[in-house]
């Protein structure tokens, strides 16, 4: 005989969180299985997280949690209460204006379709911040877990390294250099 199930058990489950993204706080009322990817994406509207693969394998949904470079995809938001979290939006100084590694991107052509980007840049954030002077092979490294379908990889991390020496005030950007 089947027994009848509580309409309650399929009712869908809520709980309420608060995030810090960019340095804005935020409440939701989320279900608990909601990745931080489709919570910035869908609720935030902070699109530069981007849904690749989404279990893990691309990269293309990297953020910074507390200054880390973390999967968002593979990461459920509740999990991420507590913490600072900064997307690529976080990271650019404001409208119409880049980050030295943008700018280093931009000039060294280090994208193309732009869809792995800003999962570069915020790996190599996450990198400078933690080594401003890396070798060729650290910055390999770095960004070994991120795809890229198009560049090649080569003008990526010539942009890591031209950022790099740029921010310790090694190498003006070209417009500046005499
Ligand atoms: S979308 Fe998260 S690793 Fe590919
Ligand atoms: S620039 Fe297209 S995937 Fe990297």
């Amino acid at each position: 005989m089947r027994v009848p199930m509580r309409k309650e058990k399929f009712k869908r489950m809520r709980m309420h969180i608060k995030l810090t993204v960019n340095g804005a706080g935020h409440e939701l009322d989320i279900e608990p299985r909601t990745t931080l990817l489709d919570c910035l994406r869908d609720h935030l509207r902070l699109t530069g997280a981007h849904a690749g693969c989404e279990h893990g394998v691309c990269g293309a949904c990297t953020v910074l949690v507390d200054g880390t470079a973390v999967r968002s995809c593979l990461m459920f938001a509740p999990q991420a209460e507590g913490t600072a979290v900064t997307t690529i939006e976080g990271v650019t100084p404001g409208p119409g204006e880049l980050s030295p590694i943008q700018d280093a991107f931009c000039e060294t052509h280090g994208m193309q379709c732009g869809y792995c980007t800003p999962a570069m840049i915020l790996v190599a954030h996450a990198l400078l911040a933690e080594n401003p002077a890396p070798t060729r092979e650290q910055i390999v490294e770095a960004i070994s877990g991120n795809i890229c379908r198009c560049t090649g990889y080569a003008q990526i991390v010539e942009a890591i390294a031209l950022a790099a020496e740029r921010m310790r005030g090694a190498n003006r950007p070209s417009e500046l250099r005499k």
